[in-house]
């Protein structure tokens, strides 16, 4: 058996896996603690996965119908992340990997999200992977299990963090992601115009602070900020988002194509892959250029322990090291941009 803590940000989560990758138990606790300040304040994070580990590491064990005896390998989230959180989550199950005399192995949270399509589909290696999360966004050839290819990422704010930044000019709250995805069906995507930043830039690089900052102009400058407004505004919003994510793909495609790089595979992962629109313009995308489209299921898009147990299942299968005296790094990459 795995067990896994993951606690990088304000999801507090454990799993445990077999190591014939059955799960056993899965737990995810969203901290409801931080929508009254529109964004995750890390020190009221830290505190609050103290106090939800100790109810959920033995309730996951409960679940399981085992005992700390019966766990094999230990590992939670060490980066990237807030370093608060991820001082717990790991802190954590090291002491318990010592207590037990067990391995313990550090996962890179961006790992969890790359492989966490593996859990319900099965891939080709090398994969394409479009990872976008609160903190991400970037583009991955994954080779294999621990090599990756940095093909590109965001210059500025992260996609989720966009959405998050625009839900709370909006006034819609926390997390914004959701919030503008279910609003957004109810608005007109042609009500605004909003700029579409390094549209005809050669790399796989992308920008969104352009966009949040004409969201905010465009709430500056109406007269009144009513339900069909913000119905119009999110729409737009999500519609130029997804424009900017489809050409920058069509162009990872092109480039892949062009240099005769084989891949079978286009992978959608992290929290905003849960967003029903942004999934649907990438299988068609997908489609069209005859890749197969894959995403994690719903619980596995956000942040979860499962996909950290699932890496850890992976690493240990290859033989790769575990190491206890890995120090939780909140700036933890996975290497820098590589061109093909
Ligand atoms: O992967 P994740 O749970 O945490 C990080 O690793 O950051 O991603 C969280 C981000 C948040 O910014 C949230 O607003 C966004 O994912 N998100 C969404 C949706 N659900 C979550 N963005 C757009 N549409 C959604 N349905
Ligand atoms: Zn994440």
């Amino acid at each position: 058996m795995i067990f896994a803590i993951e606690t990088s940000c304000d999801e507090t989560s454990t799993a445990v896996l077999s190591l014939d990758g059955k799960f056993l138990s899965h737990i995810i606790v969203n901290q409801q603690n931080h929508k009254k300040f529109g964004g995750v304040v890390p020190e009221i994070a830290s505190r609050a996965h103290l106090e939800i580990l100790q109810t959920i590491v033995p309730q996951s064990l409960d679940e399981a119908k085992i005992e700390l005896n019966n766990i094999e390998l230990f590992s939670a989230t060490c980066g990237p992340g807030l370093i608060g959180g991820l001082l717990v989550g790991s802190t954590m199950a090291k002491s318990m990997a010592i207590g037990r005399d067990k391995p313990f192995y550090p996962i890179n949270h961006l790992e969890g999200h790359l492989l966490s399509p593996l859990i319900t589909n099965k891939l080709n290696f090398p994969y394409l992977a479009i990872l976008l999360t609160g903190g991400h966004t970037q583009v991955y050839l994954v080779e294999n299990i621990g090599i990756y290819k940095l093909l590109g990422e965001t210059v500025d704010d992260a996609v989720g963090e966009s959405f998050d930044k625009v839900a709370k000019l909006l006034g819609l709250g926390y997390p914004g992601g959701p919030v503008i995805e279910k609003i957004a069906v109810l608005g007109n995507e042609k009500a605004f115009h909003l700029p579409h930043p390094l549209e005809f830039e050669k790399s796989l690089n992308f920008s969104f602070s352009g966009i949040k900052t004409a969201v905010s102009l465009l709430v500056k400058n109406q007269p009144k900020i009513n339900k069909k407004i913000k119905n119009d505004i999110a729409a737009t919003f999500q519609s130029k988002i997804i424009e900017i994510l489809i050409k920058r793909t069509t162009l990872a495609f092109t480039i892949l194509k062009k240099k005769n790089y084989e891949i079978k595979d286009v992978a959608l992962v992290g929290g905003v892959a849960a967003n029903k629109k942004i999934n649907e313009s990438f299988k068609k995308l997908c489609n069209k250029f005859n890749y197969r489209f894959v995403f994690p299921t719903q619980e596995m898009c956000g942040d979860n322990a499962a996909m950290i147990a699932w890496a850890c299942l992976q690493r240990y299968k290859k033989n790769m090291k575990p190491d206890i005296n890995f120090k939780a790094n909140p700036r933890w990459s996975l290497g820098k941009i590589v061109s093909l």
